[in-house]
């Protein structure tokens, strides 16, 4: 009887602990979407020059204003999938601010280090850090040197076919993301960076009507990024 106590204890706990608010949640999938690329969510330009902290030795500095660019797709900055390659900066990762304090996190993005109290209004940093206290997550069901998703495919086939479909096409090829003649569909790019189509589908593309599945849970975007590797 006490072992039963402790368990619902213990499931309550993790319940709540997970728990996001209403509120919350009309803030994360923006927070998300502006670490992402906050210019295509607000409309507006890149800065022209280079981000202050983009170190001389990067390869995309045209892109040294995302967040991403300096601390990953997950997050994980020099310990993640930006540990090597034309994405390295050897910046650290947000870890440490995972269930960290919002108004810190926004201090931090104000800071000289970061500069975005320029660019961006209290709400949106807040929004931002929001996703990055609540929404960091680890992606073990990604194979990181092959890039293949394990996960339940009839089940992500089942969700594609019922929620994605409808803009990518059954087969995945009504939306091209690049001008033709080039093409790259969403199985191509579901191949190609995992990472990224994993922040994408829980949260949605900035500056489009593609809506945010977080709430269905990690293990079922798995699923789905799944699935959508086999399509053609
Ligand atoms: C041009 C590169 C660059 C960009 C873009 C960038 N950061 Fe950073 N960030 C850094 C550097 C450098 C540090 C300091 C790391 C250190 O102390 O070694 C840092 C530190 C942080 C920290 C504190 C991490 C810690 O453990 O001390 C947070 C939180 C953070 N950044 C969030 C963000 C968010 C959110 C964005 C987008 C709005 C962003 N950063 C964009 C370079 C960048
Ligand atoms: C309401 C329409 C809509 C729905 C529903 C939708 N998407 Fe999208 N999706 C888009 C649009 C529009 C884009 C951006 C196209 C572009 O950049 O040319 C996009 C972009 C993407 C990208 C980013 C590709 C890249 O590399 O930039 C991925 C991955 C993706 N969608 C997967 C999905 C999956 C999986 C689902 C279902 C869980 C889904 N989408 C549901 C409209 C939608």
């Amino acid at each position: 009887m006490k072992n039963l106590f402790v368990m619902v204890f213990f499931l309550l706990s993790t319940i709540y602990a997970n728990a996001i608010s209403v509120e919350e949640s009309k803030q994360i999938a923006k927070g998300a979407q502006l670490y992402d690329k906050w210019m295509s969510v607000k409309g507006v330009k890149s800065p022209k020059e280079v981000h202050p902290s983009y170190p001389a030795t990067g390869k995309k500095a045209k892109d040294s204003w995302r967040c991403k660019e300096c601390h990953g797709w997950d997050a994980k900055g020099v310990l993640g999938q930006y540990s090597k390659g034309s994405h390295y900066t050897g910046i650290k990762g947000l870890q440490d601010y995972k269930n960290g304090k919002i108004e810190d996190i926004v201090t931090i993005l104000k800071s000289e280090n970061h500069q975005y109290g320029s660019v961006m209004k209290d709400e949106e940093l807040k929004a931002i850090a929001i996703f990055v206290s609540m929404m960091q997550t680890d992606t073990p069901f990604i194979d990181s040197k092959t890039k293949r998703v394990s996960g339940d495919a009839t089940n992500g086939g089942i969700i594609f076919q019922a929620t994605c479909a409808k803009c990518h096409g059954e087969d995945g090829k009504m939306i091209n993301f690049k001008e033709a003649p080039k093409e790259v569909f969403v199985g191509d790019a579901i191949r190609d960076n995992p990472w990224e189509a994993f922040h994408k589908i829980r949260f949605g593309h900035p500056g489009t009507f593609m809506p945010a599945f977080f709430p269905f849970g990690d293990k079922t975007v798995a699923d789905i990024l799944s699935y959508s590797q086999d399509l053609e």
